[in-house]
C-alpha cells in the first residue's frame, strides 16, 4: 500500500484508467465524444490552476511574513518553483482546452464578440476574464517570480520592484476568478 500511494505517477495512472473505464461504462447514455473529454480535461486543469491560485493567496503569501528567515528558503527554493511550474502550465492547458470546447462547439466567435444569446455572452465574459487571468500568469506573475525566487539573475532593486507587481496581478486573478467561475459553471451551452 505504502509503495503504491507513495508513487504519485502510479496513483495518477490508475486514476486515469478508472476515469476511462467510467467513460466507457456510461456511454452511450453519456456520449463519449471530444466535447465530453475536453470538458473533463478543462475542469481538471482549471481546478489545478485555480487551486494553486487559492493556495498562494490564502496560504503561502499571508504566511510567509511569519516564517522564520532561516526557513524561508524551504519555500522559495523548493516548494514555490514547483507551485509555479504546475500553476503556469495548468493555466495554459485550461485555456487551450477551453478554446477547443468553444471552437468545436462553433460558438467561439460569437462568445468573444458578445454576439450570441445571453448564455453565449455569459461564457464569452467568462472566457475573456479567464484569458486576462492567464495573461497575468504568463506575462506578469511568472516573470516577476523568476526574479523573486532567484531563478534568473536580478538585482535587489529588481526583486523589490517585482514583489508588488506579482502580488497585485495574483490578487487581481483572485478577484476575477469569482465572476469567471460563475460564468463557466452557469453558461451550460454544450
Ligand atoms: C481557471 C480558469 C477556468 C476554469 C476554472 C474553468 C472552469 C470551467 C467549468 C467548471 C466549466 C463547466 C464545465 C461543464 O459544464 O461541463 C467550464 C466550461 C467552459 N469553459 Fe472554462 N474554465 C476556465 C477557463 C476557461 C478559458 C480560459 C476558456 C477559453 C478561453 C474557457 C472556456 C470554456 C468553455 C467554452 C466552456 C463550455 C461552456 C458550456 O458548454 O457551457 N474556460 N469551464
Amino acid at each position: 500500500m505504502a509503495k503504491f500511494f507513495g508513487n504519485l505517477h502510479l496513483v495518477l495512472a490508475v486514476g486515469l484508467v478508472l476515469a476511462i473505464a467510467v467513460m466507457f461504462a456510461f456511454s452511450p447514455d453519456a456520449p463519449l465524444d471530444a466535447n465530453a473529454v475536453l470538458h473533463w480535461l478543462h475542469v481538471f486543469f482549471g481546478i489545478l490552476w485555480i487551486g494553486l491560485l487559492y493556495y498562494l493567496n490564502f496560504v503561502q503569501v499571508p504566511t510567509m511574513p511569519k516564517v522564520p528567515v532561516e526557513l524561508k528558503a524551504g519555500v522559495t527554493g523548493y516548494i514555490a518553483p514547483r507551485v509555479f511550474f504546475f500553476f503556469r502550465w495548468s493555466a495554459l492547458l485550461t485555456v487551450l482546452t477551453g478554446l477547443a470546447i468553444a471552437i468545436l462547439g462553433h460558438f467561439a466567435h460569437e462568445a468573444f464578440t458578445f454576439t450570441g444569446g445571453s448564455r453565449v455572452k455569459m461564457i464569452g465574459l467568462g472566457m475573456w476574464l479567464a484569458l486576462i487571468m492567464a495573461a497575468n500568469v504568463w506575462f506578469i506573475i511568472w516573470p516577476a517570480q523568476k526574479k523573486i525566487l532567484g531563478i534568473i539573475e536580478a538585482t535587489a532593486e529588481e526583486k523589490a520592484a517585482a514583489a508588488p507587481r506579482a502580488l497585485f496581478a495574483s490578487r487581481t486573478n483572485l478577484l476575477l476568478s469569482l465572476p469567471m467561475l460563475y460564468c463557466m459553471v452557469s453558461a451550460n451551452i454544450t
